[in-house]
């Protein structure tokens, strides 16, 4: 079922404003759609996971002695861009009067972000969004979206801010673990305004194919020497917790003055051992997940945003 990133909130609420967002919630009941492209659209909003509500404000257009003779409800209002949004019928008659109603609204209240969208719009919209064009290519493996590159951008940016204050005064050593960090690394290291460096380590994985293969193996060390640094382990997602567990054992042994752990995603129904996680970006329910740095086969590491897999 697609994920509903409807909120309820008013425009000038904020659903967003938690410690650690969590990704793929509860469902809101669907609204009524007045026409059948309304719900099309709605879709379409689901499935890039882009937060919308539906006609939640009407905006007084003209009044007569004291009465209200026009008014004008948009469609949909996207909190993330702060946008209305207009969907219209291919209809000349009918283009016409929103085309006035539109102008009219801009006019009335210019701070008021309004957008008039033919069908054929909602695709440029989408990549001016950031998701880029969606060919069927990029999303044949995709069921849905959940994270999209908007709540990943503002997520990373607010971790960023805090592993900045946190740390005032420090010269942070980032530690990235290869290979589904590196979108995650690339973003959140411009987020942080202390004095930096980094680098990546690269840990070989448990696979299914031979279980019995041994024990995790480092197949890159790191390039620097972490004795009395501060350390700051970048992961793209803990799950049991076990490469995490390891690691942190492998890097105290080299007596750092400190190590923390920043993931950007933790899937905790799966976690086997307790690790301290100081900065997580997203919870995550357990499903299997690709993009924006993590793999399937080694494919979809390069979309934009987190999706769940469609199931085979
Ligand atoms: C992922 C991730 C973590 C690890 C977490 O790496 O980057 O390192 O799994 O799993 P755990 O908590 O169960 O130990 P993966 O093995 O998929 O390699 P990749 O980063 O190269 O894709």
């Amino acid at each position: 079922m697609a994920r509903k990133r409807r909120t309820t909130d008013g425009p000038s609420g904020d659903a967003a404003d938690r410690e650690t967002p969590t990704a793929g919630e509860a469902e809101a009941p669907p609204p009524r759609f007045a026409h059948e492209s309304e719900e099309e659209f709605a879709k379409i909003l689901d499935f890039y996971g882009i937060t919308w509500q539906y006609e939640p404000r009407t905006f007084p257009l003209r009044v007569e002695d004291g009465k209200l003779v026009e008014a004008f409800t948009p469609d949909f209002y996207l909190p993330d861009i702060d946008t209305y949004i207009e969907l219209t019928t291919l209809k000349p008659e009918l283009m016409t009067d929103k085309n006035r109603k539109v102008r009219l609204l801009r006019e009335l209240f210019p701070d008021v972000k309004i957008k008039l969208l033919r069908k054929r719009d909602y695709l440029r919209l989408l990549v001016k969004y950031g998701f880029g064009p969606p060919s069927s290519k990029s999303i044949e493996g995709i069921h849905r979206v959940l994270v999209s590159a908007p709540q990943l951008k503002r997520r990373v940016s607010e971790l960023g801010a805090q592993i900045s204050k946190d740390n005032r005064g420090k010269k942070l050593l980032l530690v990235g673990v290869l290979k589904g960090v590196v979108c995650f690394m690339a973003d959140l290291m411009r987020q942080i305004s202390l004095p930096v460096a980094v680098d990546f380590m690269a840990i070989s994985s448990y696979e299914n194919e031979n279980p019995d293969s041994g024990f995790v193996r480092i197949l890159k060390d790191l390039d620097e020497n972490i004795e009395g640094r501060d350390v700051l382990v970048v992961e793209d997602i803990v799950d049991t917790g076990m490469t995490l567990n390891y690691l942190l054992g492998y890097l105290q042994a080299r007596r750092p003055a400190s190590i923390k752990v920043c993931t950007l995603l933790d899937r905790r129904a799966r976690r086997l051992v307790d690790v301290p996680i100081e900065y997580v970006g997203f919870e995550i329910p357990d499903e299997f997940v690709i993009g924006y740095g993590l793999d399937f086969g080694q494919i979809y590491r390069n979309l934009p945003f987190i999706a769940t897999l469609r199931p085979a």
